[in-house]
C-alpha cells in the first residue's frame, strides 16, 4: 500500500495537486478526484473572488515553470460550497491565502464556523500579490499570525511555507511553529521572484511584475528536499509534512519521502500533463518500493542516510 495519513485525513494514494494548479473550478477539482490522485487541494481562496494578474502569467520551460498568477480564485464561499456539495471518499484540503492578516483571520473564522472539518492550509508564501511581501520571510509576522489564529481556530491547520535557504532560518521558523498545535506544514511554495528570459525575443515571458515570478518544477527539487529534511529534523513529530517542489516522477517522490514527507504534491508536472499524471506517479513509486522490498511508505519515510 502507498496510503498515508495527515491528521484525520486518509490518502489512499500519496499524491495530490499543489494549491493553485488545476483547481480553480469545480470541474477541474472533480477531474483530479476522478483520477488516481489521493485527494485534491483547492485554489487558495480569498474572501472575495479575484481575477488575478494580467496575462500572460504562466509559462512552462523544459525544466519547470514560472508564474505570477496573482491569486485568481472564485472566493472562499465557492470552495466551501464545493466541498459541501461534493460526494467523495477522498480528502479535500482547503487553501486560504488572504492578502492581509485581517483577511486571513476573517477567512479562518468563516472556516471555523462552517461544517468543514478537513485540513485547512493557510498560505504564508504567495510571492505574486503586487506590493505584498511573503509573510513566511517575516518571523514576527508568522508568530503574530499563529498567535491570533489559535485564539479561535480549533480545526486541523497546516501552513504553506516559502522555501528557506539558510540553516538559521529553519531554526528560527521551526522554533516558532513548535509552539503551536499545527497539524502539518507544506514545504515548499515556489521559489519566489525568479526570472525566465527568452533569448530569441530578448524578452521576459510573463507580464506581471516585469517578468518576475514563482519558479516551480525540476529547478527547485533540491530546495524542496532540503526544506522537507531540515524541517523534519526540527519540528515536533506531531507536525506532519507535505512535500512539494520539483516532483515529476515516482523517484522524485521517493526522495522527498526519504527526507520526511508524509504525502507529496505536484504543481508544474500536473500543469504539463494533466490529472493522468497521478496514475503514472503511483505506478512509478510502487515499482521503486517493490524493487527495494518496501511494503509501505513508513518503511523508508525520513530514513535518509548520512555519511
Ligand atoms: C499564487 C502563487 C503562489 O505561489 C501562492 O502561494 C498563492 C497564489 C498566485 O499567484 O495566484
Amino acid at each position: 500500500s502507498i496510503a498515508a495519513t495527515i491528521g484525520n485525513e486518509k490518502y489512499e494514494y500519496p499524491f495530490i495537486n499543489a494549491a493553485g494548479v488545476y483547481d480553480e473550478t469545480a470541474a477541474q477539482m472533480n477531474e483530479i478526484l476522478d483520477s488516481q490522485a489521493g485527494g485534491v487541494t483547492t485554489k487558495s481562496a480569498t474572501l472575495v473572488s479575484r481575477p488575478g494578474n494580467p496575462l500572460p502569467r504562466y509559462f512552462n520551460t523544459e525544466l519547470g515553470s514560472i508564474n505570477s498568477m496573482g491569486l485568481p480564485n472564485q472566493g472562499l464561499d465557492y470552495y466551501l460550497n464545493y466541498i459541501e456539495e461534493t460526494n467523495t471518499d477522498k480528502p479535500i484540503d482547503l487553501s486560504i491565502s488572504g492578502t492581509s492578516m485581517a483577511d486571513n483571520l476573517k477567512a479562518l473564522k468563516k472556516v471555523q464556523s462552517s461544517n468543514f472539518n478537513g485540513l485547512t492550509e493557510l498560505n504564508l508564501s504567495c510571492p505574486n500579490v503586487i506590493g505584498k511581501p511573503q509573510v513566511g520571510y517575516d518571523y514576527d509576522a508568522i508568530e503574530d499570525t499563529l498567535a491570533a489564529v489559535f485564539e479561535f481556530f480549533t480545526k486541523p491547520l497546516g501552513l504553506k511555507l516559502p522555501p528557506y535557504f539558510d540553516l538559521q532560518q529553519y531554526d528560527a521558523v521551526a522554533s516558532i511553529l513548535n509552539k503551536y498545535p499545527l497539524t502539518y506544514i507544506n514545504a515548499i511554495n515556489s521559489v519566489g521572484n525568479g526570472l525566465v528570459v527568452d533569448a530569441e525575443t530578448e524578452s521576459v515571458v510573463i507580464k506581471p511584475k516585469g517578468g518576475f515570478g514563482g519558479i516551480g518544477g525540476t529547478y527547485i527539487k533540491p530546495v524542496a528536499l532540503a526544506n522537507v529534511r531540515a524541517f523534519r529534523q526540527r519540528l515536533n513529530p506531531e507536525i506532519k509534512i507535505i512535500g512539494t517542489g520539483g516532483v515529476s516522477t515516482g523517484k522524485d517522490a521517493f526522495e522527498l519521502i526519504l527526507c520526511g514527507a508524509d504525502i507529496v504534491e505536484v504543481g508544474t508536472i500536473l500543469a504539463k500533463e494533466g490529472p493522468a499524471v497521478f496514475e503514472r506517479l503511483d505506478t512509478e513509486l510502487k515499482a521503486i518500493m517493490e524493487a527495494k522490498g518496501y511494503q509501505k511508505l513508513s518503511d523508508f519515510r525520513g530514513k535518509l542516510k548520512e555519511y
